[in-house]
């Protein structure tokens, strides 16, 4: 599981969430049994306002033994900050696969955005830092709509051979399905290693934990989510969260599937920030369940 609520989930809410409570956040996932967290990104804060505390967060990250902190970086300038703030020891990168998306998320073309990543791949080789790369509209675009096939592998295979460790597939607006994932990740895994590709599937559709299992049969065993099913691309207009992280974790629990993370505490954990952060209702269907089970339990109708 790779949770990408502090920076998916809160780069999308309407107000900047305060620093020591992304952190608590933070604490209250590791303390969860999450292992790889995505706690920011180092873009530029007159774009993404609520992630503009990203190198003071990056800096006091809690200390975790065995859990590893990404923050993503859009260009030279963000892993500079990246570095030098500290916290985070994977950069992930991101590009998608349509050129209108691209162009209205990270202001150039698809090719000019593959040339602003190589240099963040080549000092990373050097400074010895994995690359995490998100390929985004995956399963089709807000703006184009169909996205093929061909232009997401072309991406994923040179993202491999500049160095990226790991390629996340993006479904960011939710469209995909499972029979488009299967053969989404079929045609990827024709180029790389299984191991090396992640899915990150958002769920406007309702559609994200078949296309997980989908994944999942298919052979991928890295998988994005939030917690409560916080997220989006605020230049992806529609799109609504992430996959829930408890709805993914509940599932491969029932199926049999070890993730090594603890339910009842990520309840808790999304009961905090729903309660004492954000103050309205989280999508997770698992969450939900779950705290109006919990409150018929202490005797509160729900
Ligand atoms: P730009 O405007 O094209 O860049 O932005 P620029 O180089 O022309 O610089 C313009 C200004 O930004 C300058 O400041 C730079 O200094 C500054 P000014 O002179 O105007 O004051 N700047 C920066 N500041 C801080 N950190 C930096 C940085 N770079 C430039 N790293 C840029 C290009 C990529 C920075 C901009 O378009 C941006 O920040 N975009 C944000 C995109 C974003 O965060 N989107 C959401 C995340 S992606 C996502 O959610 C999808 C994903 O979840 C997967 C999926 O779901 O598919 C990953
Ligand atoms: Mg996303």
């Amino acid at each position: 599981m790779v949770e990408v609520g502090p920076r998916d989930g809160l780069q999308n809410e309407p107000e900047a969430v305060a620093t020591p409570a992304k952190r608590e956040l933070i604490a209250r996932l590791a303390a969860a049994g999450l292992r790889r967290i995505e706690v920011t990104s180092f873009v530029s804060p007159k774009w993404i306002p609520q992630l503009a505390d990203a190198d003071a967060l990056a800096a006091s990250l809690p200390a975790h033994p065995g859990v590893t902190y990404s923050a993503l970086v859009p260009n030279e300038r963000g892993y500079a900050r990246f570095r030098a703030a500290g916290g985070a020891t994977v950069a992930a990168t991101f590009i998608s696969a349509s050129e209108t998306h691209n162009r209205k998320n990270v202001n150039c073309s698809v090719a000019e955005q593959l040339e602003r990543m190589r240099p963040v791949l080549e000092r990373a080789a050097v400074d010895g830092v994995p690359v995490r790369a998100y390929v985004s509209t995956v399963c089709g675009c807000p703006y184009e709509g169909a996205v093929a096939v061909g232009a997401v592998v072309k991406l994923a295979r040179a993202l491999l051979d500049g160095g990226a460790s790991e390629i996340s597939l993006g479904d960011t607006i939710g469209v995909g399905h499972p029979a488009q994932v299967r053969d989404l990740v079929h045609a990827v895994a024709a180029e790389m290693p299984l191991e090396r590709i992640a899915l990150h599937l958002h769920d406007t559709y309702g559609r994200a934990l078949a296309n997980v299992q989908a994944g999942f049969e298919a052979g991928i065993r890295s998988f994005d989510a939030a917690v409560g099913g916080l997220g989006g691309c605020p230049y992806a207009p529609g799109a609504s969260g992430n996959v829930a992280t408890e709805d993914v974790v509940a599932l491969f629990e029932r199926e049999g599937v070890e993730t090594g993370v603890d339910l009842a505490a990520l309840v808790d954990a999304a009961a905090w920030l729903e309660h004492e952060v954000l103050k309205r209702p989280l999508p997770g269907r698992v969450y939900r369940a779950e705290s109006g089970r919990r409150a018929r339990e202490r005797g509160e109708s729900t």
